[in-house]
């Protein structure tokens, strides 16, 4: 395994080994897990990090002696362990108080209360050293099309990000913002619903420099979209700050599977396009592989650790099949041939202007130059069957 590997910074979300699998059908099948558990198994497992939302660590409503004390008690598990916080996140869904939604609720008290629960935990986030903050808005949405001023909506999203966003560059933290998108669920319709809805209202904010997005897997998928391409749109846009891995099978209920275990394919072409980047080059992706997937129901303790290494295994496993697929002198022919690193050549030359290329054009012939370029091949479906051997390792 090469350095990249090795040096590949896995962080997992307390809430995920944390799960104890109730659903809306049925009770928890596994007991509930201490955090500071979590902290030492998942080091012992080789993970770099662990994440949480306020509430995973201090249950909502615990007296501030008690939230001290559970704090340090977590602090010194980190220390004993070398286990970092890179993300911390703030749970805006559960509480009935959130039903309909937080920044975006309809009761300005909610919209208040929501705005000061968030930015406890960007305090909270500073301390430990986070450098990214999570905001999924999973309740900021609706069931029914009349049941909310979706331009207001829209406007007290953008006030409560560069609330926060604007605290965080007042109070000097080094961290910057990451909004996960989701379609729906828990919502019938959840604001933000893809990575793209999510970077137009970035590019609204007043402090949009430290606000970026933090793509999900089944997220994207959900919604019958690419993950990949939505992550190469925002790594592109220099706004992949965060990322959540895990599997999902297309559009259904958000199944939060082990990464790999949903579209093992797009799975690959994710890791090659985090690890190796652009062909031509261009934006790197720097952050953590933060694995949000939920141990299935059926598992028991022992099983929820097995599936916690699966998530890392199925990375690497990846990581290392996307290099050897990159260095393969055949790939490199056929991406060659495919006009792939061609792309990255302007389509202007230096000096040319729209005007100059449309006067200087010879109409007379642009029937038969599109005829002639229209037959050509770009041979793809041979690139995806070399990806498809490298996957299977039977190359
Ligand atoms: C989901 C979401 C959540 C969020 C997390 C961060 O599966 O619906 O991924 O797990 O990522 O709560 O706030
Ligand atoms: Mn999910
Ligand atoms: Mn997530």
């Amino acid at each position: 395994m090469s350095d990249t590997a090795d040096q590949t910074r896995f962080t997992f979300g307390l809430w995920t080994v944390g799960w104890p699998a109730a659903d809306p059908f049925g009770e928890a099948t596994r007991p509930a897990l201490d955090p500071i558990e979590a902290v030492h198994k998942l080091a012992e497992l080789g993970a770099h990090g662990i994440t949480f939302h306020d509430d995973d660590l201090v249950p909502f409503g615990t007296p501030a002696a008690e939230r001290d004390q559970i704090v340090s008690r977590f602090r010194d598990a980190l220390s004993e362990t070398g286990m970092s916080v890179p993300m911390v996140t703030t749970n805006t869904f559960s509480h009935p108080v959130f039903k309909d939604g937080a920044l975006t609720s309809n009761d300005r008290d909610v919209r208040r209360l929501a705005l000061v629960k968030v930015l406890r935990q960007v305090d909270l986030g500073a301390e430990l050293g986070a450098e990214t903050f999570v905001m999924w808005g999973g309740r900021e949405g609706a069931e029914y099309d009349g049941s909310k001023d979706f331009g207001a909506a829209h406007e007290r999203y953008k006030e409560g990000l560069d609330a926060v966003a604007g605290y965080i560059k007042e109070q000097g933290y080094g961290m910057r913002i990451a909004l996960e998108p989701k379609p729906n669920e828990p919502r019938g319709d959840i604001l933000l619903p893809t990575v793209g809805h999510a970077l137009a209202l970035i590019a609204t904010l007043e402090h949009g420099d430290i606000v970026g997005v933090n793509p999900e897997v089944g997220h994207e998928q959900m919604a019958g979209l690419n993950f990949t391409a939505g992550i190469a749109q925002a790594l592109w846009a220099g706004k992949l700050f965060h990322i959540d891995l895990n599997g999902q099978h297309g559009p259904k209920y958000d199944q939060d599977l082990v990464f790999g275990h949903g579209d093992l394919l797009s799975a690959f072409f994710t890791v090659d396009l985090l690890d190796n980047g652009f062909p031509g080059g261009g934006e790197r992706y720097q952050g953590p592989r933060h694995f949000d997937y939920k141990p299935s129901r059926t598992e028991d303790v022992e099983g929820v650790w097995a599936s916690a290494a699966a998530n890392m295994s199925t990375y690497r496993l990846l990581a290392e099949r996307a290099r050897a697929f990159r260095a393969d002198p055949e790939v490199q022919e056929a991406m060659a041939a495919s006009g792939i690193l061609d792309l990255g050549t302007p389509t202007l030359e230096e000096g040319e202007t729209p005007a100059s290329v449309l006067a200087d054009y010879d109409f007379a012939n642009l029937e038969a130059d599109a005829d002639r370029l229209g037959e050509r091949g770009y041979g793809f479906v041979h690139l995806n069957q070399l990806a498809v051997e490298h996957v299977l390792g039977a190359r």
